[in-house]
């Protein structure tokens, strides 16, 4: 049996995406090479703006939703068809790199566009979102857009939530200039008939067997919590090693517990970091009266993540009764996996054979907004290999070549699950 041929008119612009990704790269609340947008921060903001003129520019009509999800769209000849979708996220933890997120919402403007110059005209409508705050550095909490869009967040819940300094979601999302009722970002059943996030992988396996192309079938589940350790505080030269009550000592317990716990799990995908750890009052002269740590622990598997939890939190327990140090113990989220469907892994993997690209079933051990959107869709992700699989720091880079194969892999997927009306 031949191999069916791919339709050589859908070509990406690589030299013009990477133009865009570097000057969205530009949009950052840090010096170049590093790249910070927080949620709502100035340069998110900024962003933003150039998300939906990037949109426009790929010919693609805008809206937004009250959390500021950004959905640019092409209507296809049957518009009350569930729409085929892609899309990621701009924002970007401090010290970030310019990639994650971002060659998912360029690349699939650029996927878009191509299939446009291509004089595609598509059944289905093709739908590219730029989700809100897939990160989770303002509120402690990711992929806030997907979640209210796949309700797995309540409105209520999301209006509680407060930023480090007090801030409401509500007073930042008024500044950054939405409104709305947080209801109403919840989609309609059935919106979607499939979607498909094109990311970096963000960890070394293509790169390593040297393969352009991961087909995502598994979302290893996250979970955060946060703890507050209430000591004693006191002159650092008066107060006697006996008589302490060392909120930062407790809190080191408490990280060292997260790492054994994790490596004693019974699952190598299980992942546990600290990497929040704040003390009171932070003086060199002063012991610390209290801690504040983010716990992130992720697998793939629930029963090993529920293990691994409670270890922690019983270790954490006999530390705090050791050391006389009272301990508040939070969920921030706790998500199960997400399975990628069947179909569209099929899909993604057919269009590779034919475009001569290998590929790879693989799990995504970080997190996406595709982890919710796979509870109202068919989903699945087009991971690309980053440069020793760094990501969240200055140094994530992705191949010019890598980034057009999966444009132009997530255009070809995108035109198959929409149909097309005459034309190619
Ligand atoms: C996403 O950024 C994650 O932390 O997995
Ligand atoms: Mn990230
Ligand atoms: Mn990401």
């Amino acid at each position: 049996m031949s191999t069916p041929k791919p339709d050589p008119r859908i070509a990406v612009d690589s030299a013009g995406l990477q133009r865009r990704i570097e000057e969205l790269a530009l949009i950052s609340e840090s010096p170049a090479p590093v790249v910070t947008r927080v949620l709502f921060s100035e340069a998110d903001v900024r962003a933003r703006e150039y998300v939906r003129r990037a949109a426009r520019e790929a010919g693609l009509s805008v809206r937004e939703d009250p959390i500021g999800n950004i959905f640019a769209r092409w209507e296809g000849s049957e518009p009350a068809l569930p729409a085929v979708g892609s899309g990621s996220h701009t924002d970007a933890i401090p010290n970030a790199g310019r990639y994650d997120g971002v060659v998912g919402v360029l690349g699939a403007f650029e996927a878009l566009a191509a299939l446009k110059r291509a004089g595609f005209r598509p059944r289905r409508s093709l739908e590219v979102v730029m989700f809100t705050s897939e990160e989770p550095t303002r509120f402690g909490l990711g992929c806030l857009g997907s979640r209210l869009m796949a309700g797995t967040i309540s409105a209520a819940r999301a209006q509680a939530l407060r930023d480090r300094d007090g801030r409401t979601l509500d007073e930042l999302r008024a500044a950054a200039g939405y409104s709305g009722p947080l209801e109403s970002v919840r989609l309609p059943a059935g919106h979607y008939h499939s979607f498909i996030e094109l990311h970096i992988e963000q960890g070394p396996v293509l790169e390593e067997k040297g393969i352009p192309i991961g087909i995502v079938e598994h979302i290893a589940g996250p979970s955060s919590y946060r703890m507050t350790l209430h000591g004693e505080g006191g002159h650092a030269g008066a107060v006697l090693m006996p008589a302490r009550h060392d909120a930062l000592l407790a809190g080191a317990e408490v990280a060292l517990a997260v790492e054994r716990a994790a490596k004693a799990s019974g699952s190598p995908d299980t992942v546990g970091t600290v990497g929040i750890f704040r003390i009171e009052p932070g003086a060199s002269n002063s012991v610390p009266f209290s801690a504040y740590l983010e716990i992130d622990l992720r697998d793939a598997r629930l029963d090993t993540r529920a293990k691994a939890l409670a270890e922690i939190r019983s270790s954490a327990a006999l530390a705090c009764a050791r050391r006389g140090v009272r301990m508040d113990f939070e969920e921030i989220n706790a998500d199960p996996p997400a399975a990628g469907d069947p179909k569209t892994v099929e899909t993604v993997e057919k269009v590779c054979s034919e475009l001569g690209l290998r590929s790879l079933r693989m799990v995504s051990r970080a997190y996406h907004d595709s982890l919710f959107m796979a509870r109202v869709s068919p989903t699945t992700m087009i991971f690309i290999p980053c440069r020793n699989g760094w990501s969240h720091r200055p140094e994530e880079f992705a191949a010019p070549g890598h980034i057009a194969s999966g444009a132009e892999v997530l255009a070809h997927t995108m035109a198959r699950l929409a149909g097309q009306t005459h034309g190619l």
